[in-house]
């Protein structure tokens, strides 16, 4: 595929903020750093990336406001709620007949705040029938967003009606009962201990950090698609190597597997995007 060719200030802000910020811009794909960018150049009626630059480099609120932008982290109780359908009706009870001892690992790697390990935290519990599931799972939410960390910690949402992504409500009434996880007060839901304690939650950048072993399952879903390509092939590589033999791999509804990461899973399901470690 031709790239498209961006103006010369453009690579320039990017290295700026690379600098700047210890943001690292290289990994990204410049279509999405250019929407990002484009965005803000908007709010303040600029012509030139040079411009903005100029007035990042001096304004910390912006310099705020942009790395936020860039780590987009829109997310949602049970997001595209078939897969979690096919999760529970097919992927668990595969998982548990395969587990012969100790706990099923989950891995939410780009958790953002936490919904989407609370969701799968739901969906065991109701399918240990709430019975001892402290002893027979644990889900590990990891994220590059500080902020988004301690509200997954906190395991505590606001529901704002009329605003679909966190009308909690809405999203959670997906399961039966769901309501029994939350004490909920007013338009506060806040996860109910029983549920929190299937968690944790920490930094890790899948980038630069740590490489990560001994999954049963990982969900790594609408993170890696603002990567670019060769980076993707190496994260792919990494979810593999963090799979036990027979793991899952959940990527979100508009990924593809890339690179010899094709050869090394098999499909499950192929519309949910579910794959298992050959
Ligand atoms: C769009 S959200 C997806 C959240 C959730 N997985 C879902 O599908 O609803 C993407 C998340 O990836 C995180 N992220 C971006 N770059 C990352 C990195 N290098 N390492 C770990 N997380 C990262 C962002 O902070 C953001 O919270």
């Amino acid at each position: 595929m031709i790239e498209k060719k961006y103006p010369k200030d453009f690579y320039d802000l990017k290295t700026n903020i690379k600098r700047l910020l210890d943001f690292n811009t290289e990994q990204y794909k410049n279509s999405y750093l250019c929407r990002r960018f484009d965005s803000r150049l908007r709010v303040y009626h600029l012509d030139t990336y040079d411009e903005y630059w100029q007035m990042l480099k001096k304004d910390k609120k912006e310099q705020e406001v942009l790395l936020k932008e860039l780590t987009i982290n829109v997310t949602e109780f049970f997001r595209d709620n078939t897969v979690y359908q096919v999760f529970r009706e097919q992927v668990i009870p595969q998982v548990v007949e395969n587990k012969k001892y100790g706990k099923i690992k989950v891995w939410s790697a780009g958790c953002s705040d936490g919904k989407e390990a609370y969701s799968i935290a739901m969906i065991f519990s109701e399918f240990f029938k709430n019975q001892n599931v402290k002893d027979k799972v644990e889900i590990h939410g990891s994220d590059i967003d500080h902020e988004c960390l301690n509200t997954a910690t906190n395991g505590i949402y606001v529901s704002k009606p009329g605003i679909p992504q966190i009308d909690v409500e809405r999203q959670i009434s997906f399961l039966n009962n769901a309501k029994k996880y939350f004490d909920i007060e007013g338009n506060i839901f806040k996860v109910k201990p029983e549920l929190k304690q299937l968690t944790n939650f920490r930094y890790h950048d899948l980038i630069s950090g740590p490489k990560k072993k001994g999954f049963d399952i990982i969900f790594c879903r609408n993170v890696v698609i603002y990567f670019a390509r060769e980076l993707q092939t190496i994260l792919y590589k990494d979810f593999y190597d963090a799979l036990n033999p027979g793991g899952f791999f959940i990527m979100g509804k508009t990924e593809t597997l890339i690179g010899p990461a094709r050869d090394l899973f098999e499909p499950f399901n192929t519309k949910e995007r579910i794959f298992i470690k050959k």
